[in-house]
């Protein structure tokens, strides 16, 4: 059965990554490839539920292996639901977030470490990774500011996402720190976008990696 392309987008929050997966969905869908576009937590029935126990603010006393667990519970069903049956149809899968940003999030945040992230990912996904990821690396203070101004925002808005833009700077200080680590761990996969290039700059630099990647 034909195999499509796993891509994976990786960052802080606030490090534009959605912006930057429009614009890449735009382009891929120009060239007449069939695409999926997928988040996480969440782009499942069940993993928007998952979603909504996770980030809501109003969850409290939520342990830090709960959390774990949760992510993985939900990676897993869109793997099974979504991912694994685009890859097989052939669709280049873009998604916003894998197991990176538990490894970063939950691993270095949350302090709780990378093995146990790399063991449950071995199980629970099957080893199943992107053949691509574009870790948006912008200045650490610039990144946190944007998160910073996004959760006012939804506030204002009554949008109740926030429970992870309120950590403290400590704790994106060491999601940062791990997603440098990972990406010079695992460097063939991973491609690094650091500094504020402007937002076509580092399209044009996604698009390329595309390219170069998609079609070895
Ligand atoms: P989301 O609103 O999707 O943020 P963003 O647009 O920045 O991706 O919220 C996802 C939040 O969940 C984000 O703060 C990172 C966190 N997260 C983890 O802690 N571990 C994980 O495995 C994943 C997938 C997300």
């Amino acid at each position: 059965m034909a195999r499509g392309f796993f891509l994976t987008f990786e960052g802080l929050d606030g490090s534009g990554k959605t912006t930057q997966i429009r614009k890449l969905t735009a382009w891929v869908e120009a060239q007449g490839h069939k695409v999926t576009v997928m988040r996480q937590p969440g782009g499942t029935r069940i993993g928007d539920r998952i979603r909504q126990l996770l980030l809501d603010s109003s969850t409290e006393n939520l342990a830090s292996r709960a959390e774990l667990g949760l992510m993985f519970s939900d990676r897993a069903q869109a793997i099974a639901e979504v991912i694994r049956p685009a890859l097989d149809a052939g669709h280049i899968v873009i998604c916003d977030r894998y197991t990176d940003s538990t490894e970063a999030y939950q691993g270095g945040g949350r302090q709780l470490g990378s093995e146990i992230v790399l063991k449950l990912h071995d199980v629970i996904c099957e080893g199943l990774q992107p053949d691509l990821t574009i870790l948006l690396l912008p200045d650490f203070n610039r990144s946190l500011q944007r998160a910073r101004r996004r959760n006012e925002r939804n506030l204002k808005s009554g949008t109740d996402e926030n429970r992870f833009e309120r950590e403290a700077e400590d704790f994106y200080r060491r999601v940062y720190d791990k997603y440098c680590e990972i990406a010079r761990r695992d460097s063939s996969r991973i491609v690094v976008m650091e500094g504020d290039a402007g937002i076509e700059t580092i399209h044009e630099r996604i698009v390329q990696t595309v390219q170069d990647r998609w079609q070895r």
